[in-house]
């Protein structure tokens, strides 16, 4: 199978929201929804000051990687500070979620070992946890 390269800038993608969740929006930047690639895909999502991203975990493993504001990620049972340069990595089916406890943006990267963002089923329920 020929691999396809793939070139994305930030500011042309669109931004997505999730109806459920308010303060929080995010771009899909390498992407098999978007891009021609696969096995890898990188996303920016964006927490607005107050918002949080729940607690939640899936099967792939994640990184995140920050570039803007600060808050605090829940990571397994503990809460750390992160910042911009402030990489984490987040195992499968590890709980992890985000609080922007400051006055501006909480922007990152993520990304999955998968071809997509939306093939990654997303478990929110404590009674499910692995
Ligand atoms: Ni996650």
């Amino acid at each position: 199978m020929i691999r396809k390269q793939a070139i994305t800038q930030i500011e042309d993608l669109e931004w997505h929201s999730v109806e459920e969740i308010p303060g929080l929006r995010y771009k899909f930047l390498i992407d098999s929804d978007v891009t021609s690639s696969r096995g890898l895909s990188l996303g920016a999502l964006e927490v607005a000051p107050g918002a949080i991203l729940p607690p939640h975990h899936h099967s792939p493993q994640e990184i995140y990687l920050f570039h803007s504001g600060e808050g605090e990620v829940i990571l397994g049972d503990e809460i750390h500070q992160v910042r911009a340069g402030t990489a984490v990595f987040i195992p499968e089916h590890c709980w992890h979620g985000l609080i922007n406890k400051g006055d501006q943006p909480l922007a990152f990267y993520w990304i999955f070992p998968t071809d997509s963002w939306s093939e990654i089923e997303y478990i929110y329920d404590k009674s499910s946890a692995k």
